[in-house]
């Protein structure tokens, strides 16, 4: 399963870079808000710092303004991945950047028929939100279930980025209902890593070496 982290901080994508596990970027209005910078020399930076794929969002709500932003997001990079809400303008923009050989992220989404539409669109990615779902007292993994099950039914090629993720089991539970990738925060990535057991371990060989006659 590929890993992605969720952000548009550059500091973190270094780090997690520099970790060698990351395969791609997924930002939004929120994480870019954040920031405080301005999108254009925001993206610029991130798009500079990894070659994987890297999702970038759309603001508007008709299919022409979808597409003039996704036009002009696309001509920043070779690995610019336009990232469009799953409404029905949106997905009629989709269709047509599909034809045009741009990449999209299907986002927002929370039911398997939206995600049906979004392949018959020819989305490159679809984006379930789990973590949103399960805080609303649905099962989230269950939405990948089911999509994954849809696409291997009708072999659409679309691959699902797990989403909205908030704890290692996420995305444990993403890789066993077999996700193409799991986009995550830095902090989340950190805590693939941890296991009280590991630290222990290493531990005690460090205090048993010191042992060893030198
Ligand atoms: C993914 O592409 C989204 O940016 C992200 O996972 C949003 O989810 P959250 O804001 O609920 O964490």
């Amino acid at each position: 399963m590929k890993l992605f982290i969720d952000t548009a901080d550059p500091d973190q994508i270094r780090l997690a870079h520099s970790w060698g596990i990351i395969d791609g970027v997924t930002t939004n209005p929120s994480h870019v808000a954040k920031t405080g910078r301005s999108a254009q020399e925001l993206y610029r930076e991130i798009l500079s710092l990894i070659d994987g794929p890297v999702s970038l969002e759309t603001i508007g709500l008709t299919a022409p303004e979808i597409i003039e932003e996704a036009r002009a997001l696309a001509k920043m990079g070779p690995n610019v991945v336009v990232k469009v809400p799953i409404i029905k303008e949106g997905l009629k923009a989709v269709k047509v950047l599909s034809r045009e050989g741009i990449k999209t992220n299907v986002t927002v989404t929370f039911s398997p028929l939206q995600a049906m539409l979004a392949a018959k669109c020819g989305a490159t990615y679809i984006s379930p939100f789990v973590g949103r779902l399960d805080a609303a007292g649905h099962f989230g993994m269950e939405l990948v279930r089911q999509i994954r099950t849809i696409y291997v039914n009708y072999g659409f090629k679309t691959e699902i980025i797990v989403a909205a993720v908030r704890h290692p089991t996420h995305v444990l539970e993403a890789a066993l209902a077999g996700a193409d990738i799991c986009t995550m925060s830095i902090d989340v990535l950190q805590q693939l890593y941890d296991h009280p057991l590991t630290d222990l371990a290493v531990d005690i060989f460090l205090k048993d070496w010191a042992k060893v006659p030198k």
